[in-house]
């Protein structure tokens, strides 16, 4: 086994707190935008939060597929999802609304984006992928550290967390006709999406639209 200095541990222990700091700050960012959403749009966006710091282990594995030198230094400029936040909404637009905001926040900086939800993978994937950089205030100094958003629907996500169950139980080798049969679940649960947000749209015209309406049949029903 490798042995590491004392200095070694202690910038990879400050490494890793800095990410948890940096996953706090974007939990808040995102409770906070939840909560809001509920007084502005009538409507809580996010379904499930889930955020995470990666292991020591995926961390060193990564470097090392990267042929880097395993480092606290590689790893904070290699490795871009050492901290990950992984989101999912009910509905696809809340997805882009959300992001929207988020990404606007002023001491939010972008730095990558991958649209899988607009161009899904060959596989079926779809979700919303950040690499975003929020400060994290030190004693001494402000250190932008990066975070991973995923961000995608619960039909997605559970499509997603069975593709991985499979492509791991069959050790990255699936047959195809398990390929095929995960593509049109895919294709299924984007129709779900789809369904789900037409329907909460003529949903939110109705409520615009007979907000009276719905006193009276509450008031009907009362009075039967
Ligand atoms: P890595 O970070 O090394 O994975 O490569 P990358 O940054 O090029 O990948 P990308 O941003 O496309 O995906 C990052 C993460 O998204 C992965 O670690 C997975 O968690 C998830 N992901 C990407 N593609 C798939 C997929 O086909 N199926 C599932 N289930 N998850 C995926
Ligand atoms: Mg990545």
């Amino acid at each position: 086994m490798e042995t590491h200095t004392q200095e070694e541990v202690s910038q990879w222990v400050s490494l890793i707190t800095y990410y948890k700091f940096a996953l706090d700050e974007m939990d808040t960012k995102l409770t906070i935008l939840n909560e809001e959403f509920q007084h502005v749009h009538d409507h809580n966006p996010i379904e499930h939060l889930k955020s995470r710091v990666k292991s020591m282990e995926s961390i060193q594995r990564k470097l090392e597929r990267k042929g880097l030198e395993v480092t606290a230094e590689h790893a904070e400029q290699h490795i871009h999802d050492i901290a990950g936040v992984r989101v999912t909404c009910s509905f696809e637009s809340d997805i882009y609304k959300l992001v929207n905001i988020l990404c606007n926040q002023d001491d939010v900086h972008v730095q990558e984006v991958k649209d899988y939800i607009q161009h899904p993978k060959s596989n079926g994937y779809k979700s919303l992928h950040l690499i975003v950089q929020v400060p994290v205030f030190l004693s001494t100094e402000k250190k932008l550290m990066n975070v991973e958003i995923q961000i995608r629907t619960v039909a997605m996500d559970f499509w997603a967390s069975l593709e991985h169950k499979i492509y791991y139980k069959f050790d990255k080798t699936v047959p195809k006709h398990l390929t095929d049969e995960l593509k049109e679940a895919a294709d299924l649960a984007n129709y779900l999406d789809k369904k789900m947000e037409g329907i909460r749209t003529k949903m939110d015209k109705y409520k615009e639209s007979a907000p009276l309406l719905d006193e009276l049949f509450e008031h009907g029903e009362n009075s039967e």
